[in-house]
């Protein structure tokens, strides 16, 4: 990245449009070699150049707010590749979302389906919609980013399934198309992913019982990115991915499958440029104070999670152990803790890595802190 850095405003986000790009079109020819479809999770990342982007190359979209929706439209992705999930969609969101037609509303509920119901008969549509079914497979991810166990609160569990399918049967303003799963997120462990195969095999044998094809499933995202190398794999490994989905799922013939893929599309091309404040002496460590904080990049406090960390304006001859922390007037605002950097001063500019995924998106103005900007490169 031949960049300029002393003349941007820190704390900045720094997208590099080129890594997008180039991850946009291999995934685009992974999925298509199969015939898969892939929708961009709008959550990871909104930023409109980004998303416009996106949609450009063809892909889907995956919303999980009425706002969400109207953005996707509003960014040039098709009504009728836009699914609609989360487990408390308003009637404000359902009427928005059935006045537009979209893909699939992937429903978490009997009450939500309930009440789409009611709305699409006020409005004489047919709702389409995808069973988020809980397929109690563990992700062997963080706690808080794991979805797909009986103990979260997403998806319809494998007990009550047979119950909403009888009570579907009476709905005449919603029809079954899909089955929606979404196991947790950046999972590193591909085999987890064949766990998921085993088990909607084992489903879609359940719904064959029934006399029930959908015709489309519904893999939703999660595959995760190299945090701790990004320079060595700035891709993720698609290839693989999709061959899995190839080798181990089921499909019954004519059913097509969909992906909603956020962080391993937008994770490694984001960075979050920062400026040393000030260098700390305390007795026992020393603190690197920048000019970002959790209110820009939340991920490290919420999750302790890792971003490799590193400064541009040393040669990196010295080195010392530090912990980066933010100004906000909380103990978690740490970004790493003892961690070695060259030996770094006031002015010294910090870039945090694979921050293009749930960054900017979770930014809050605590503190009444400014937003980061956002400056294009590559
Ligand atoms: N589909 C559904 C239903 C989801 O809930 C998610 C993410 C995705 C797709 C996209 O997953 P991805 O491919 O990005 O893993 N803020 C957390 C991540 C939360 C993920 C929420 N759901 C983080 O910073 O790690």
């Amino acid at each position: 990245m031949a960049i300029d850095y002393t003349t941007i405003k820190t704390p900045a986000y720094l997208y590099d449009l080129g890594l997008l790009q180039q991850t946009l079109n291999f995934v685009k020819k992974e999925a298509d070699a199969f015939d898969y479809h892939v929708h961009y999770a709008l959550k990871a990342n909104n930023n409109p150049k980004i998303l416009e982007l996106i949609s450009e190359k063809g892909f889907g979209a995956d919303c999980v707010s009425g706002n969400e929706v109207e953005e996707a439209l509003k960014r040039g992705f098709k009504k009728e590749e836009i699914a609609f999930a989360g487990v408390g969609k308003t009637d404000d969101e359902i009427n928005f979302a059935l006045e537009n037609d979209i893909f699939s509303f992937n429903c978490e509920s009997l009450p939500e389906i309930e009440v789409i119901n009611e709305l699409a008969f006020k409005k004489q549509k047919i709702a389409p919609l995808a069973l988020r079914i809980n397929p109690n497979v563990d992700a062997n991810t963080h706690k808080y980013i794991t979805t797909g166990l009986d103990e979260n609160k997403f998806g319809i569990s494998l007990w009550e399934l047979e119950s909403i399918l009888d009570r579907m049967k009476a709905m005449k303003n919603v029809q079954l198309k899909g089955l929606h799963f979404h196991i947790g997120s950046q999972i590193t462990d591909l085999d987890t992913f064949k766990n998921l195969c085993n088990r909607i095999n084992q489903i879609q044998e359940q719904f064959y019982a029934r006399q029930i094809i959908v015709e489309h499933i519904n893999v939703g995202g999660g595959l995760g990115i190299n945090y701790h190398q990004p320079d060595e794999e700035p891709m993720s490994n698609f290839k693989s991915y999709f061959k899995i989905f190839n080798d181990f799922l089921e499909l019954r013939p004519m059913q097509q499958l969909h992906f909603e893929l956020g962080r391993s599309i937008v994770g490694q091309m984001g960075s979050l440029l920062s400026k040393v404040i000030y260098v700390k002496k305390a007795s026992a460590k020393s603190f690197l104070i920048i000019d970002a904080a959790m209110t820009d990049l939340i991920r490290p406090s919420l999750y302790q999670a890792f971003h490799k960390i590193e400064n541009l304006s040393s040669n990196g001859e010295d080195q010392e152990k530090y912990d980066v922390v933010g100004p906000v007037c909380e103990s978690s605002d740490i970004f790493a803790k003892s961690v070695t950097l060259p030996s770094s001063k006031r002015g010294d500019y910090i870039l945090i890595r694979s921050a293009g995924a749930y960054g900017q998106v979770m930014a809050s103005n605590y503190n009444m802190r400014d937003n980061a900007q956002v400056v294009f490169i590559g």
